[in-house]
């Protein structure tokens, strides 16, 4: 027998008098939700003083949710300490890189490196434990949220030091790596070395991506040491915590979901409509990518647009596709923040669940039919269930090091680059998933590489053989460029993929305008002087300079985009290398093994390749389906994959 899948959001009682609670928990009910999120940012509610717990509203909670059928991801709240806690331990307050340190009035003020947040992180984690550790209603914890503030104060600065001794052994060995050489920035005493400050003009580079991998480290220290003391205390109970996914990645996703028990997300789309769709489906299909064929969850969403110049309500039947886009791909349930709208505080025009209109809305008669819906949707044993062609590179290293200061166009754009790839094959039905750059690669059928500025040589490696085996290598401009510290790779861009890919770039020619390529349509952003190296020119610029070229190796063959095209330039290349499919744009199929999503992100209505009974309605399905439906169905027979190429990876690296 199948696990139900879980439905429900953040629910934050502190906000409400407990008369609020009875009802909550009876429309909880009528909504079908299974779980719900509780405490994320309860500190000061619940230790209000050092040593002094007030559990008694908590209790209260969970006991009534426990009544009432409904499970609880408990929160530890770490990611917003007390007042009193700041006022007593202002070293533990954020200071910024402009040496401001922030003041209390906010959340995730916090440094993790400071030794009086990490004794009080780890005494209200005990404390929380210890109180539920046998009540009824807890079945998985969630600690902190979103982890993501770096702090650049003194703690910070000792740790970074400590961390780097730990990277580098000594200090010619860091100094080599940060090239500080150069304007002078040699250093011959630890103690010289600060977090990236601010400072009077372009700090160094290498120094400034060895900070934000340390940053991710020590949340991850941080993490771990919660994780660890919940493991001894609550075994069995599964410890999760929520990533804030896109546009801001302070984290390596690929080491954190190894110390998870469960991969979860965060996602708000900043598009609306069919852009909304699209990454949500990347979103997706990252954290399936990042979870490696486990199970994972979709913590947080919204039932409106929350980014963006202005807030908008979702369209009719949004928040429903938008949630099996999700669970189509692998999450164990559908999550909001949530549960009900504030009326008062920092986010009290965020939408909720329950709107401040009340029950009586729109928005929560979709909720309660999304909850019927996923009550006959079985959880999926995992997003190891989809057959993937096609690996999307994602490396959060080279985001970061895309990031970095000095750069020769500040209109290179890591996370644009990934979007479009994955995109443009989203619109064609074709399988994605992501890949860090050292995984194992032969199940795909093709690997794309959005500017992936900074690559380790293993990784240089691993993609080569890759093309010898077989594979299809198609690499976008700014790839290969820099090593791991930062440091341009000579001789010729793009440096480690230069051999692969059987060319080599003189020079760089960013484009102020667009110019025309015969068939790919406009070219923008980058251009580059390509020099054949053993490979061919498939398109040519303007001035008879190769733009995209092919090279054949082993048996396979790596292809080399030097601009920037628009979406269909893109899918023209893609389609030269045989990768087309053969979906209708805005029509989205995701076969799992066993049961198969469709999904009409369209006005129209539209053919779909689905036969069989919907599980949602209990009607069948004749290949049709209307404006914005979707439909759920058994798969008819196993689809017969060649096991080479029939999986996510597992998040091995
Ligand atoms: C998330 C966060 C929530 C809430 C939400 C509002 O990033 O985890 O606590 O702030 O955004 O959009």
């Amino acid at each position: 027998m199948r696990m139900p899948l879980w439905y429900g959001g953040d629910y934050n009682p502190e906000q409400w008098p407990e008369e609020v609670w009875a009802e909550d928990v009876a429309l909880m009910r009528r909504a079908g939700v299974t779980l719900v999120t509780v405490g994320v940012f309860s500190w000061s509610r619940l230790e209000p003083a050092e040593g002094r717990y007030t559990f008694g509203w908590l209790d209260r909670v969970l006991d009534l949710l426990a009544d009432g059928g409904i499970g609880v991801d408990l929160a530890v709240p770490t990611a917003s300490p007390p007042p009193w806690f700041s006022l007593a331990h202002p070293d533990a307050l954020t200071v910024t890189r402009d040496g401001v340190r922030l003041t209390h009035g906010s959340r995730d003020t916090y440094c993790v490196n400071a030794p009086a947040y990490r004794e009080a992180s780890l005494r209200i984690t005990r404390a929380l434990a210890e109180r539920y550790r046998d009540h009824r209603a807890p079945v998985m914890w969630h600690v902190h949220n979103e982890y993501g503030t770096p702090c650049h104060c003194d703690h910070a600065a000792a740790a970074f030091r400590a961390w780097l001794r730990r990277r580098y052994g000594g200090l010619d060995a860091l100094n080599d790596a940060w090239t500080t050489a150069f304007w002078g920035q040699h250093y011959s005493d630890w103690a010289q070395i600060t977090p990236p400050r601010a400072t009077q003009y372009l700090p160094n580079p290498a120094q400034a991506l060895d900070f934000r991998r340390f940053v991710s480290d020590e949340m991850l220290a941080h993490f771990a040491e919660q994780r660890d003391l919940l493991r001894e205390l609550t075994p069995g109970v599964p410890v999760t915590t929520n990533y804030v996914l896109a546009g801001w990645a302070c984290v390596d996703h690929w080491k954190w979901s190894r110390e998870v028990d469960l991969v979860s997300v965060d996602d708000y789309p900043s598009g609306r409509g069919m852009a909304a769709a699209e990454q949500t489906a990347f979103a997706a299909d990252l954290a399936r990518s990042w979870a490696g064929g486990r199970p994972w969850l979709l913590m947080e969403q919204a039932t409106g647009y929350v980014l963006g110049p202005r807030a908008s309500p979702k369209e009719p039947g949004e928040i429903a596709r938008h949630s099996l886009q999700h669970v189509a791909r692998g999450s164990k349930g559908a999550m909001f923040f949530q549960w009900r709208a504030s009326r008062g505080g920092a986010e009290q025009w965020h939408p909720g669940m329950v709107p401040h209109a009340g029950p009586d809305s729109r928005v929560f008669r979709e909720v309660c039919a999304l909850g019927e819906a996923l009550e006959r949707i079985p959880a999926s044993a995992g997003g190891s269930l989809i057959d993937a062609e096609v690996a999307i590179l994602w490396d959060e290293e080279a985001w970061w090091a895309v990031q970095g200061p000095g750069l020769p166009s500040a209109e290179i754009d890591y996370l644009a680059a990934a979007r479009q790839a994955h995109r443009v094959l989203w619109r064609q039905g074709v399988a994605v998933c992501f890949a860090h750059p050292s995984h194992d690669l032969p199940a795909y059928r093709a690997v794309l590489v959005p500017s992936l500025y900074l690559i380790s040589d293993e990784a240089a490696r691993n993609l080569a053989a890759y093309v010898e085996g077989g594979g299809t290598l198609v690499v976008s401009f700014f790839s290969g460029i820099a090593d791991e510290h930062t440091r341009i790779r000579l001789g010729g861009y793009p440096g480690a993929l230069r051999e692969v890919l059987g060319i080599r770039v003189e020079e760089f020619r960013p484009l102020a305008e667009p110019v025309e390529l015969p068939e790919l349509g406009p070219a923008t952003v980058w251009s580059e002087v390509v020099h054949l190296d053993g490979a061919e020119a498939v398109a040519r610029y303007p001035g008879g300079g190769p733009a995209v070229t092919r090279h054949r190796v082993g048996a396979g063959t790596a292809w080399y985009v030097s601009t920037r095209l628009d979406d269909s330039g893109y899918a023209r290349v893609l389609a030269h290398t045989g990768l087309a499919g053969s979906g209708t744009p805005g029509v989205e199929v995701v076969r799992q093994r066993d049961r198969v999503f469709a999904i009409n992100h369209t006005e129209d209505e539209q053919p779909v390749p689905v036969d069989g009974t919907d599980l949602i309605t209990g009607r069948p399905v004749d290949g049709r389906l209307g404006p914005g439906g979707y439909v759920v169905v058994p798969a008819q027979t196993r689809p017969a994959v060649d096991p080479r190429r029939s999986r996510d990876l597992p998040n091995h690296r």
